[in-house]
């Protein structure tokens, strides 16, 4: 049965055949801990303002507060996303129908803004994207736009419009690493592609002795100016995912951890303390339970297994991995194990609820997915 939606509001429900938005994804639609004073998120959004404000000041709008049901047109067609490009597969993004999505990146109010005659703007929301799971990685996250329209002062033809909107992102985005994270910071920028910037570049910062990526950014494509009030001009824009500089920032070892009401998180953070760094208030033992079936032959996406895992362990699944796969020789069937780790931050869990979990969740692949379990 397809599942059932409230878009307009808690009272008006609507159901449409391609939904795959799960009520736990919906509920967080308008948590906005982008907007809550206190919330690493927020402290990292005025942080960033802060930033701005500085280096230009008076010349950012701000906007945090845009719906983040938006049509299928701005999430994609607007920023020149392909009609076949992977992003748009109901396996990568939550769609309501097929026209309205939940939005996967805050490029989808590129175009409206400049449509409303913004020449620079930071524009801040929650995003969702169907996903695997692991310590960095959670289906809603929030990122912050920024875009800029260089004067027609700063370069005499096109070309060199492009090379003064490269050299002056690049400039910004390093100089606001700087002042998030200190001099000492190892930064490296890697080449990119995004459909609506050209040349794209995404930059990395090294956390936890790995390469993290915290932000995609680029030139942006002159056809999304052009048919948006600005044609002929030059601009640059950025893509900046909040939970990943917070968790460099203040030391958060899970992304888990944005969405606690637990005290023991909530109260170390500050409105305005950018120096706070995480004190784990005990770590709790994870529990591993493995899950090894046959691939349907109507197919089979880790990103459908992880929403069941999560439709039913909600906060406490830590991380879904692939421990092995094999294929049958005879039978030309493929197998799958999946190690999946429950542990909370908050608390113990206990063996019975884990065992719950764990059935319900091997109920649903089987019903659900379709798959064959060993
Ligand atoms: N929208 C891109 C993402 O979510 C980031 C980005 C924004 C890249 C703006 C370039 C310009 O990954």
């Amino acid at each position: 049965a397809p599942r059932l939606c409230r878009i307009h509001g808690p009272d008006v429900l609507t159901s449409h055949p391609f939904n795959n938005v799960t009520e736990n994804i919906f509920a967080k639609i308008g948590a906005n801990l982008h907007r809550r004073p206190d919330h690493p998120i927020c402290i990292i959004k005025e942080a960033i303002y802060a930033f701005f404000d500085e280096r230009h000041p008076g010349v950012f709008n701000k906007l945090d507060d845009l719906y983040p049901v938006v049509t299928a047109k701005a999430n994609f067609d607007e920023v020149l996303v392909p009609a076949d490009h992977v992003s748009r597969s109901p396996n990568d993004t939550y769609y309501i129908d097929t026209d309205t999505v939940l939005r996967c990146h805050t490029s989808a109010h590129q175009a409206e803004t400049l449509r409303k005659g913004e020449r620079a703007f930071l524009v801040t929301g929650d995003v969702y994207r169907r996903d695997s799971i692991d310590q960095s990685h959670y289906p809603v996250f929030h990122q912050m736009e920024g875009v800029k329209v260089l004067d027609r002062s700063q370069y005499s033809d096109a070309a060199g419009g492009t090379k003064v909107a490269e050299q002056e992102l690049k400039e910004t985005l390093e100089a606001l690493a700087a002042h998030l994270f200190g001099t000492g910071i190892e930064c490296r920028w890697v080449d990119a592609y995004f459909p609506f910037t050209d040349p794209s570049f995404e930059l990395e910062i090294f956390f936890n002795g790995e390469w993290l990526e915290v932000l995609g950014c680029g030139v942006m494509e002159q056809q999304i100016l052009d048919v948006n009030g600005c044609a002929g001009e030059k601009a640059w824009a950025f893509g900046l995912g909040l939970e990943r500089l917070a968790m460099v920032l203040f030391a958060i070892p899970d992304i888990r951890l944005f969405w606690t009401s637990d005290k023991r998180f909530t109260k170390q953070f500050k409105a305005g303390q950018l120096n706070a760094k995480f004190k784990p208030y005990s770590k709790y033992p994870p529990c591993f339970k493995d899950v090894s079936f046959w691939l349907p032959e109507t197919g089979f996406t880790e990103n459908n297994l992880c929403e069941v895992v999560r439709g039913h362990a909600g906060d406490l699944v830590e991380s879904v991995v692939l421990i092995d796969s094999f294929t049958h020789p005879k039978k030309q069937r493929t197998s799958h194990c999946y190690r999946i780790s429950y542990r909370s931050m908050d608390r113990s869990l206990t063996d019975e609820e884990i065992n719950d979990i764990q059935d319900n969740v091997r109920g649903s692949l089987s019903d659900d997915l379709k798959v064959e379990l060993r």
